[in-house]
């Protein structure tokens, strides 16, 4: 039975996750649906409730770990809601824009304030909804409100106050509740000078980031006072494996698939960089990225 039937043109039945995240794996969810504007969103929603289906939200999926196996989900993609309007030094930008390009577009009308932001993956509600960010600054600080879903309600407006942003995190996380479009307060400037800033930013990390492999980032929280990679290194972790994944011998807090890796073999990998590090510094670090299971 196809509960989404109606919705036929955007939804896609049985769909690898693999495809969707930047890990590359993950098993298929029953029904992946990309919906264009807020009734079909809404329509989604409803109809999951009346079913008793689990709604998931995916960005770009590039924070995110999808367990192997079937999954009875609908995974609600914000690829098609790209909305990008922009009113003096505001933007307002749907969830499924595209951060890169954001960076890009910014620059491109001398507007700064989202150059720390540069070479980081993501979609602009995944983004805000980890409070994505770098060393030099992170989205929270830009982001003045949010237009949000609550199923079943109308749209509500939040200040970026009631967000709970904090580090890598908020409470939008999994889409509860959904992130529509989000608004930005930017400061001017003059283009050529964001794109050095960029620039910099990006050969930086390049530098010191295994960029090209596929991974979802740093996998792991920064504890307090220290970094998640550097006690990963000290542990003498890089390049321990499972299957096809492997601790990146670049950065110590990504986790690398090789080609061939499984959720489960990153998984094990996790748990055993989590044991050694409990094990070498009494430290019990924390995910940072999201696993998505049963
Ligand atoms: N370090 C090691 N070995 C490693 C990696 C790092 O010894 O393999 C040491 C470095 O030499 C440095 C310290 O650990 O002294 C911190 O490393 P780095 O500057 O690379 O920063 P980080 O704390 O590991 C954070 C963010 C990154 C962000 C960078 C740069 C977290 C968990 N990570 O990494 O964000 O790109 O700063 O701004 O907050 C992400 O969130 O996915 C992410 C990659």
């Amino acid at each position: 039975m196809n509960r989404f039937e109606d919705l036929e043109a955007i939804t896609r039945l049985n769909e690898p996750m693999a495809a969707h995240t930047s890990f590359g794996v993950g098993g298929r969810v029953s029904y992946f649906i990309e919906p264009r504007d807020w009734d079909e969103l809404q329509l989604i929603y409803s109809r999951a409730a009346e079913d008793g289906l689990r709604v998931r939200v995916l960005g770009r999926g590039c924070n995110t770990l999808v367990a192997d196996g079937d999954h009875d989900w609908a995974v609600l993609s914000t690829k098609r809601l790209t909305r990008f309007r922009r009113e003096g030094n505001r933007l307002e930008v749907g969830a499924g824009y595209d951060l890169a390009r954001l960076v890009a577009r910014a620059e491109a009308l001398g507007l700064a304030g989202f150059e720390a932001l540069a070479g980081i993956p993501g979609s602009v509600g995944g983004a805000v909804a980890m409070n994505a960010g770098g060393r030099y600054g992170c989205i929270g600080e830009r982001l003045v409100s949010a237009v949000v879903a609550v199923p079943g309600h109308a749209p509500r407006w939040m200040l970026a106050g009631e967000m709970g942003l904090g580090y890598r995190g908020s409470n939008l996380i999994d889409g509860r509740p959904f992130l529509f479009s989000a608004t930005f307060e930017l400061d001017t400037a003059v283009p050529r000078q964001l794109q050095e800033r960029r620039r910099f930013i990006i050969q930086e990390k390049r530098a010191s980031q295994p960029m090209d492999a596929r991974s979802a980032g740093c996998v792991f929280k920064n504890p307090k006072g220290t970094s998640a990679g550097y006690l990963i290194d000290q542990a003498g972790l890089k390049g321990t494996s499972v299957g096809g994944a492997v601790v990146s011998h670049k950065h110590a807090n990504f986790i690398v698939n090789r080609g061939d890796a499984s959720a489960t073999d990153i998984l094990q990998l996790i748990g055993i960089v989590v044991e050694r590090v409990v094990e070498k510094f009494n430290v019990r670090l924390e995910l940072e990225i999201e696993v998505w299971t049963d």
